[in-house]
């Protein structure tokens, strides 16, 4: 009993204090490599945060370990004041490789996640008016009959997208979710995100390499270097109010000053190497 009152304290503590995910000290590997070593991460609630970094620095393995889908080696994640443990919290991802299955069509998969959430309250016939209704949104409205075999790149990536957002969960993980989206459908997805954030009051955790997306986005931006022993994290504040406008914005000077921040620290060491003059030493043998 005792145990259960100091939970509900702790839950209405994170609520008070605005905390809607607390990463304290996580490390993480496979086999003997190190990929997160003592990461600390704090997330407010309603926060739009970017994370960025080069292949292959951690940020997937970072969301996955949010996402309750792998087990930190140690140290804790805390959600809505409560530690994961072998068990996922309530939130919508999208994953990199957009894991849709190849046997359900779009509106399938989404009425089969559905499905699960929320387990016999909502008849089959509502489930796919939502998932429809999500797929509209995406601008998949002509697809929800097509299979992931039958889609390209992008529709693959919306559907899975629309999956998310139909959740309905306050917490939104995102990985690379515009990453195969021509420029238009990304504007238009970006500017979705950017309402849904607003007016529900969601949090999102958004991986991207795009710096200009980053920053039209972001409320904070953490950058993940490759350090000798695992990911060194930056926690950088986005300077510009929302909302923003998109050509004003990439337009100023100020702009470019911070994109260009960005981008150093970011890249801290990597782009030395590519630098004129620093000779490529293997070749490889070609075929
Ligand atoms: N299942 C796995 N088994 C072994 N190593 C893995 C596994 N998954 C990822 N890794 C390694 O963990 C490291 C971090 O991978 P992760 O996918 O988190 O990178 P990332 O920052 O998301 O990269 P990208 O920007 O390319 O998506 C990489 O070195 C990768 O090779
Ligand atoms: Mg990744």
């Amino acid at each position: 009993m005792a145990q259960i009152l100091e939970k509900q304290v702790i839950v209405e503590e994170a609520k008070e204090s605005n905390r809607k995910i607390e990463a304290k000290s996580i490390t993480f590997g496979y086999d003997d490599v190190t990929i997160l070593n003592s990461i600390d991460l704090e997330v407010k609630e309603g926060e739009f945060l970017v994370l960025m970094g080069p292949s292959g620095c951690g940020k997937s393995t970072f969301l996955r370990l949010m996402a309750g889908l792998d087990e930190p080696k140690s140290g804790e994640i805390i959600i809505d004041g409560k530690t994961l443990t072998n068990q996922q919290p309530d939130c919508g991802v999208v994953f990199q490789d957009y894991s849709l299955f190849p046997w359900l069509t779009a509106e399938d998969n989404i009425v089969l996640a559905l499905k699960q959430k929320v387990k016999n309250t909502k008849s089959k016939k509502e489930l796919r008016h939502i998932a429809s209704e999500y797929l509209g949104l995406v601008q998949l409205g002509q697809a929800v009959k097509k299979y992931p075999g039958q889609m390209s790149g992008g529709m693959k990536q919306r559907a899975a997208i629309a999956r998310a957002l139909s959740f309905g969960s306050d917490l939104l993980l995102m990985d690379e979710p515009f990453g195969a989206l021509d420029p238009v459908t990304r504007v238009h997805l970006q500017n979705l995100l950017l309402q849904i954030s607003r007016d529900q009051q969601r949090t999102i955790v958004f991986v991207t390499h795009d710096a200009d997306e980053a920053i039209y986005l972001a409320d904070r931006i953490i950058m993940f270097s490759l350090g000798a022993e695992g990911a060194i994290t930056t926690s950088v504040d986005v300077p510009f109010k929302k909302p923003r406008n998109r050509k004003l914005l990439f337009e100023s000077k100020e702009f470019m000053r911070f994109r260009d921040y960005i981008l150093t620290v970011m890249n801290r060491g990597l782009l030395d190497n590519l630098e004129e003059g620093n000779e490529i030493r293997s070749y490889g043998e070609g075929i």
